[in-house]
């Protein structure tokens, strides 16, 4: 895979200090683009990325090196470059909206590095620029991204035609320690901006709820898929610097199962990424105060496994582990393809929990695998295998 070979553009998170949730983003977006356009090139000739809120905002480099856009432009070119070396020829586009005229001739600066894929800048609004984008994509993969600073400028009606292209996925940055901090306030022109957010009412009878969190991201989450033809919603929690809440939660849509797996396997490497950071922060701390130095390193402390995302991982495994009971107890069959990109859609549950959790219960008796050739012992995508209910009612 061109990700684990390619060297990564994001500068070290003592770069980021103070603010490593920014760092996340930028670990996560570089490596999801990774993934992404290298199985892009494999079965489309264009690939649009489109950043609707590109900034650059609160750079502390004098090349914005610590910016999307530019993370985007070297990451981007570096993957055309690896594809045109297997005899791929990507086209790739890049097109950034910035709003803020005081900020624009940054981004004009920025994305000057460009030089082997197409760039362009636009000043004006995320929902000015969308309706003079949409007709230029044609059938061109698009990857949009919408990283605002609160919860406005990309109210659903205007996402709704973006989510209603096939050919492509969406990015959003849902602000939710933000939100959660207005969404009580009853002020009327408050109402309406959480209102063209959520794509209209319907979500205060969620913030009486115990997991106010995770009701209103599912709320957001079932209105994007009501709204769009992407099958997919999830999303992934990045914290608050130095605290175990949620700063944001990056919510991604997509039309492909392949995409899930994908997204996943980066959320995996960026929780061990967040647990690093947190492990060195500890260390330099516990260092400081006992001005003694440790036996052993951060990176051997987590050979022994997750430590903050312990009990987290293990309620999400059990929420995979209901959903596909459920499913198999309502029907008798169900085929992989559909299985797999479902269960993913819960945080935390990688590729691998879903094959050990299909193990597990093909061991104990409760489904089968049909459609597998003489040596293959798991599923796989787009090979028609199906999950088949064997004795559901024999198990508790
Ligand atoms: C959080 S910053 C983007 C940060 C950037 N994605 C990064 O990671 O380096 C959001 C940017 O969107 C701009 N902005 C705010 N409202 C906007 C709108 N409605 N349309 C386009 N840009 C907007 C802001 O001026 C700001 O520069």
């Amino acid at each position: 895979m061109l990700a684990s070979r390619c060297e990564g553009h994001v500068e070290p998170p003592e770069f980021y200090r103070g603010r490593e949730q920014t760092y996340l983003k930028h670990y996560f977006l570089e490596n999801y683009l990774a993934r992404l356009v290298w199985n892009v090139g494999s079965f489309r000739d264009e690939f649009v990325y489109f950043d609707g809120f590109a900034g650059p905002w609160r750079s502390e480099s004098d090349d914005f090196e610590d910016t999307s856009p530019v993370i985007a432009i070297r990451k981007l070119t570096e993957l055309r470059r690896g594809l045109a070396e297997k005899g791929k020829q990507l086209r790739v586009r890049c097109i950034f909206v910035e709003s803020d005229p005081k900020t624009y001739p940054d981004l004009q600066r920025a994305v000057q590095i460009a030089d082997e894929i197409s760039v362009e800048t636009m000043n004006c609004t995320f929902t000015e620029a969308l309706p003079a984008v949409l007709p230029t994509l044609g059938r061109a993969f698009t990857l949009t991204f919408i990283d605002p600073t609160g919860w406005t400028g990309f109210p659903l009606r205007v996402l709704t035609p973006l989510l209603q292209r096939r050919s492509g996925e969406v990015l959003i940055n849902f602000m939710f320690d933000f939100i959660n901090r207005f969404i009580d306030a009853p002020q009327p022109e408050l109402e309406k901006s959480l209102n063209d957010l959520f794509g209209g009412p319907g979500w205060r009878v969620l913030l009486e709820r115990p997991d106010r969190e995770d009701a209103i991201l599912d709320f957001y989450r079932e209105r994007v898929r009501a709204a769009g033809s992407l099958r997919y919603v999830t999303a992934t929690r990045i914290k608050k610097p130095e605290q175990d809440r949620a700063y944001f939660h990056l919510v991604y849509v997509t039309g492909h199962p392949k995409g899930l797996v994908e997204f996943r396997k980066v959320e995996q490497q960026a929780a061990e990424e967040e647990e690093k950071a947190r492990l060195h922060r500890e260390q330099e701390n516990r260092i400081r105060s006992t001005g003694t130095g440790e036996l052993f390193t951060v990176e051997q402390t987590m050979e022994g496994g997750f430590r903050s995302y312990g009990a987290e991982r293990a309620a999400r495994l059990a929420q995979a582990r209901e959903w596909l009971r459920g499913a198999l107890k309502n029907r008798a069959s169900i085929p992989w393809d559909e299985a797999l990109p479902s269960i993913l859609e819960i945080p935390m549950v990688w590729d691998k929990d879903v094959k050990a959790l299909v193990k597990g219960e093909q061991e104990a008796g409760r489904l089968s695998i049909r459609g597998l050739k003489a040596k293959e012992r798991v599923p796989k995508l787009g090979q028609g295998h199906v999950l088949v209910a064997r004795h559901m009612d024999a198990d508790p």
